[in-house]
């Protein structure tokens, strides 16, 4: 028992990843218009340490919401960067609670954001009928506060991050949430973007992004350190927005110089599609299955082409299996078993 509680607890210290606002910033931009009149929850930020709550009540006028409901997992481990007020004078709770706001004055006409006039809600779940510890996202009074919501903005528990998108699918709510780009392989996760019911956002497509974290997390990959303010950070490869809110660079078309030669392309040895090494290889004039590679999706537009399959997991391209191949397997050149690839066709192959 001893074990199960340090193992769920470790687990639970792998969540503790703090956004920084410039990374919010960048991603918000494109989505301006959405906003207004909206009611926005982030449901697994503390509100003292939350970079998201920070965005969304120094921006509440700006971006015209109607109210911003912020709740906290018991337990808040890191504080933040320097809080609006009047939250800098509060005293922050390691209990769940919840905070939520309606208005933000500009008393004095400065332009400024002044918060000191919000109404400020703090509320302890009661929530002693399920399991699951107070403030979970998936607890009772999480969920009625998700049913009042009209677009979620987090950074969701890893961990959790499939049981976390399917809530917000099965709630039917517009979100925009951090995620890894290779948890797209997984059978809750693919379908929703093969279906079009989630994209990713335009503001990352490569390289690592920078998390905050506790001062006792492991500092031990390349590129982890402790910055000039003595806060401790780490560097996360394959970071990406998930969204459902449409944005300008989803419907902007992929320029494409290549032609389809058989030399070039070749047809997996189990899969009736043609190997596209990188995205911008793809053949303009190819008009069959072709296999590239997930990062496709930081340049996907629906109207150009159809995610038609994944392999390497429980969506094969049943269709594309060559008869007598092993199923849900990764596509094989020549013998040599590559990386999974998702299964693309052009929507209007070009004739040339
Ligand atoms: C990756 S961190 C991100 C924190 C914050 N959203 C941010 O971006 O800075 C995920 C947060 O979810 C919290 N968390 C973990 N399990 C949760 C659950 N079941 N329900 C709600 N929050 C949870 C963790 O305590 C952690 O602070």
């Amino acid at each position: 028992m001893a074990n199960k509680n340090l193992n769920a607890a470790k687990k639970a210290r792998k969540d503790e990843f703090y956004t920084q606002l410039e990374d919010i910033e960048r991603e918000l931009q494109h989505y301006g218009p959405h906003f207004a009149g909206k009611t926005v929850l982030c449901n697994c930020d503390d509100p003292f340490e939350s970079n998201f709550f920070k965005y969304f009540a120094l921006r509440f006028n700006q971006l015209g919401l109607k109210k911003l409901i912020c709740t906290c997992y018991n337990g808040s481990p890191v504080q933040g960067d320097e809080l609006p007020l009047p939250f800098a004078e509060f005293e922050p709770k390691k209990l769940a609670h919840k905070v939520v706001i309606t208005e933000v004055k500009d008393l004095n006409g400065d332009g400024a954001i002044d918060l000191t006039d919000v109404r400020i809600l703090l509320q302890n779940d009661k929530n002693t009928i399920s399991q699951l510890q107070t403030g979970d996202f998936r607890s009772e009074e999480c969920i009625e506060l998700l049913k009042e919501a009209d677009i979620v903005v987090t950074n969701p528990p890893f961990s959790l991050f499939r049981e976390y998108i399917a809530q917000l699918v099965a709630y039917e709510k517009k979100f925009l949430i951090i995620g890894n780009i290779n948890s797209i392989s997984c059978k809750e996760i693919y379908p929703l973007f093969a279906q079009n019911k989630v994209w990713l956002g335009p503001s990352i497509s490569s390289g690592d992004r920078k998390f905050y974290v506790p001062d006792d997390y492991p500092l031990n990959a390349a590129g982890c350190g402790i910055d000039e303010f003595g806060k401790h950070f780490i560097r996360v490869k394959g970071v990406r927005w998930f969204t459902n809110l449409d944005h300008k660079k989803r419907h902007e078309e992929l320029i494409l110089v290549c032609r389809y030669s058989a030399e070039e392309y070749p047809t997996y040895d189990n899969y009736a599609a043609i190997h596209v090494q990188n995205t911008l290889d793809i053949p303009c004039d190819y008009k069959e299955a072709m296999g590239v590679p997930i990062t496709f999706l930081d340049k996907y537009d629906p109207d150009q082409f159809d995610i038609i399959g994944i392999t390497d997991n429980d969506f094969p391209v049943k269709e594309l299996l060559i008869k007598g191949c092993k199923r849900y397997d990764r596509p094989y050149l020549k013998g040599v078993r590559k990386i999974y690839r998702l299964i693309i066709r052009h929507k209007h192959p070009q004739v040339l």
